[in-house]
């Protein structure tokens, strides 16, 4: 079968990660990639808080200073555009791309603003062409095994859940401007609220309490979503950019079992916690797996289900009301 092509714009610190998962997709290959910033364009590997991302044998990969020379020699030519630019430029280039007939995976959040998601919704619906908003915990093989625990309720019902993700302040100078970035909040805390919102639905309550940190915005975080019900689970989600090293993890406690994710290990204990076991999972990379589903969505002509941009609007619209509630001390607010 024929690959698709994909040309990726922003090559900097998620662009590499991204541009490095290509070599292993089944279904999309990278032909072309763009960057405004010369010595990124040029850069054969990146580090990020997720690591190096390798070198990259850029020779047969067509390479554009800017996203005009692009659409202008690819368009016609290049199935999708995989979008790693900064979060202010999101719904700039994901629209503009969807016009230009593209296909679109854009790295989260979806945007800064609902207006901002809703043209994007409009330009995926006009143009015809799909959007996926790439939230790779959807995509991620141990979230996937909590995903599947709560649903077929191997340790019954789901009675707690703590999500969280720490790390250091990224180093690009626009994440030290939460009008650019978000802050922690929609840029880091939304990874754990969009999983979770995957998984339980829309809370009817959301509370924050935060720290302003280097972005100016709300970089350290404490928050709960409350659903509704006696048996309902109770759930938070924490972020913080002012720690010292990356740690993501998760601990879900069942009626008779008890799940935990803690320096890169995923673990199951059974009510009297003892270890048990867990179905065998695939340890494949959640970058790689979500651009070979989007891509493979494309090649079918089918909605990506999985991460439909409705979705990925509404954990937009929940984290923007985090902020409302960081602004008032922590307040429940209605979501
Ligand atoms: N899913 C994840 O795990 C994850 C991890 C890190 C970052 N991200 C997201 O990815 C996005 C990029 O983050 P990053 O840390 O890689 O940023 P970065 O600053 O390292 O890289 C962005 C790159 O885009 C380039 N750029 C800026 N404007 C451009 C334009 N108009 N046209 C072409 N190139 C342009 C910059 O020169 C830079 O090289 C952000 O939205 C961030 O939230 C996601």
């Amino acid at each position: 079968m024929k690959k698709l092509t994909c040309a990726l714009v922003g090559f900097g610190g998620i662009g590499h990660h991204h541009a490095s998962r290509y070599a292993h997709c089944r279904n999309v290959r990278l032909v072309a990639i763009c960057d405004i910033d010369p010595a990124r364009l040029a850069a054969a590997e990146s580090e990020t808080n997720l690591g190096g991302s390798g070198a990259l044998d850029l020779s047969k990969i067509r390479r554009y200073a800017s996203y005009d020379a692009l659409a202008k020699a690819e368009r016609g030519r290049v199935d999708m555009i995989d979008l790693c630019v900064p979060t202010y430029e999101h719904a700039r280039l994901a629209c503009r791309a969807l016009r230009d007939g593209f296909h679109v995976l854009s790295e989260k959040p979806m945007a800064l603003t609902l207006p901002q998601c809703d043209a994007l919704l409009a330009a995926a619906r006009e143009s015809g062409r799909l959007h996926m908003v790439a939230q790779c915990l959807r995509f991620s093989p141990v979230y996937e095994t909590l995903r599947a625990a709560v649903r077929d309720g191997r340790f019954g019902a789901l009675r707690r859940l703590d999500l969280r993700r720490f790390g250091a302040m990224p180093w690009s100078k626009w994440y030290y401007d939460h009008r650019k970035c978000g802050g922690a909040v929609l840029d880091l805390q939304l990874h754990d609220l969009d999983f979770a919102v995957s998984l339980l639905g829309t809370p009817a309550a959301i509370r924050c309490e935060g720290l302003r940190g280097p972005s100016g915005g709300w970089d350290e975080t404490a928050s709960r979503l409350r659903y509704p019900g006696p048996k309902a689970p109770l759930v938070t989600t924490e972020a913080s950019w002012l720690r010292a090293r990356f740690s993501p993890g998760f601990e879900a406690v069942f009626e008779h079992g008890y799940l935990e994710y803690a320096n890169g290990t995923l673990e199951a204990f059974d009510e009297r916690r003892r270890p048990a076991k867990l179905p065998a999972r695939k340890d494949a990379d959640m970058y790689g797996l979500e651009i070979d589903y989007f891509a493979d969505c494309v090649r079918r002509g089918v909605r990506p289900e999985r991460c439909l941009p409705e979705s990925t609007r509404e954990s937009v619209r929940l984290a923007l009301l985090q902020m409302k509630s960081a602004a008032r001390g922590g307040a429940w607010v209605k979501a």
